[in-house]
């Protein structure tokens, strides 16, 4: 069985202990700030963190800022990124009393991990990870140093806070095991301060974007959580579609026409191929029109909890600027206990 059907797998299990125990798990998941966060990162993991958050399980939340430049060179608006994250993260209905939202470049005792953690990889396992040959091809850059140990780093996020669940959509995958890896070698080298930690994948099969390839700001085909309605009408309005009167599920033949239906379906809890009865021989102004509606009827009250928020930016850099200091605390014990461990510790000499 490979990884992915084996988390598959573990699944049904994993959430009856964390509905019977959610006391016994720790949630560190988090978003590269690249752009405004869209509708696929909502169904993705968004949603997915408020439901683990108010099942009572203490969740980490990282901006991860670091992992901006793993594929570029420019930072770009790091700060606006940022800042436009925690609205989505607040409007979504994390609750900072609940929750730890914080940055990796705000921690350095979660970056010092990465240390020993390198020296516990080789160079031909980082080369073998298929989510960073998929992003270097698609980077068009040659391989820099940060794109090929990210993953390192990645474990490094999930371990300076003993994470031992983390929601992930299924391209994260190899970065969990790899974390698994790391902590159990860690483990054996040094004595146990690590968990291994479980992926939890998410339900939602994967949101596509507008013209059905994966939703990614780059391809602008994603729909941002912050568009207003007549921003997101438009995007839908652009979205390519054919001249065949009777609408019908077939990604493979109609990805655009297929696109809006799974967006709909998802906004609206209905299934694309019900949608696309409903709508029948309309054709795609009739798709446009429901899809522009299922979407910002959905994303309303959303939207409107961040215009709120946005008109409180103090509130909101005082959220952050606790998340990074709880991060700090929870960071420094670990690496304490990593000092310990490694008998790094020269205070009696
Ligand atoms: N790589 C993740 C993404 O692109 C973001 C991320 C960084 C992350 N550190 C993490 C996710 C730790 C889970 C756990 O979406």
């Amino acid at each position: 069985m490979d990884s992915y059907a084996a988390t598959v797998a573990r699944m049904p299990a994993l959430e009856q202990r964390i509905a019977e125990h959610p006391e016994e798990f720790r949630i560190l998941t988090g978003d590269r700030p690249t752009g405004r966060l869209h509708l696929g990162h909502y169904f993705g993991t968004i949603r997915e963190r408020v439901r683990l958050q108010d099942a009572g399980i203490d969740t980490f939340v990282l901006i991860a800022d670091y992992q901006v430049i793993t594929d570029r060179e420019a930072i770009g608006d790091v700060a606006g990124h940022v800042a436009s994250a925690l609205l989505d993260y607040l409007a979504a209905g994390l609750d900072p009393e609940r929750s730890t939202i914080f940055a990796h470049s705000a921690v350095p005792a979660l970056n010092q991990l990465m240390l020993p953690f390198l020296s516990l990889v080789t160079e031909a396992e980082l080369h073998r990870n298929p989510t960073v040959k998929s992003e270097l091809a698609a980077s068009g850059r040659a391989l820099s140093g940060l794109l090929l140990t990210y993953p390192v780093h990645q474990a490094a996020d999930i371990c300076f806070c003993k994470g031992n669940l983390v929601p992930v959509g299924k391209d994260q995958l190899p970065h969990i095991e790899l974390t698994r890896t790391i902590a159990r070698r860690f483990n054996e080298r040094y004595g146990r301060v690590f968990p291994e930690p479980a992926a939890l994948l998410t339900e939602t099969a994967e949101l596509p974007g507008l013209d059905g390839r994966k939703m990614s700001k780059s391809y602008g085909n994603a729909i941002a959580l912050s568009m207003t309605a007549d921003e997101t009408a438009a995007a839908i309005r652009r979205t390519p579609t054919d001249s065949e009167r009777r609408i019908s599920y077939d990604p493979a033949a109609r990805p655009g026409v297929s696109a809006l239906l799974t967006t709909a379906a998802v906004c609206n809890g209905s299934s694309p191929e019900l949608l696309a009865e409903e709508i029948g021989d309309r054709g795609s102004a009739a798709l446009k029109a429901l899809t522009t509606d299922a979407v910002n009827s959905f994303l309303a009250p959303h939207r409107e909890r961040r215009a709120e928020l946005a008109d409180d930016p103090s509130y909101v850099a005082e959220v952050l600027r606790r998340g990074n200091e709880r991060a700090n605390v929870v960071a420094e014990e670990t690496l304490t206990e990593v000092r310990e461990a490694m008998g790094t510790v020269y205070a009696a000499l």
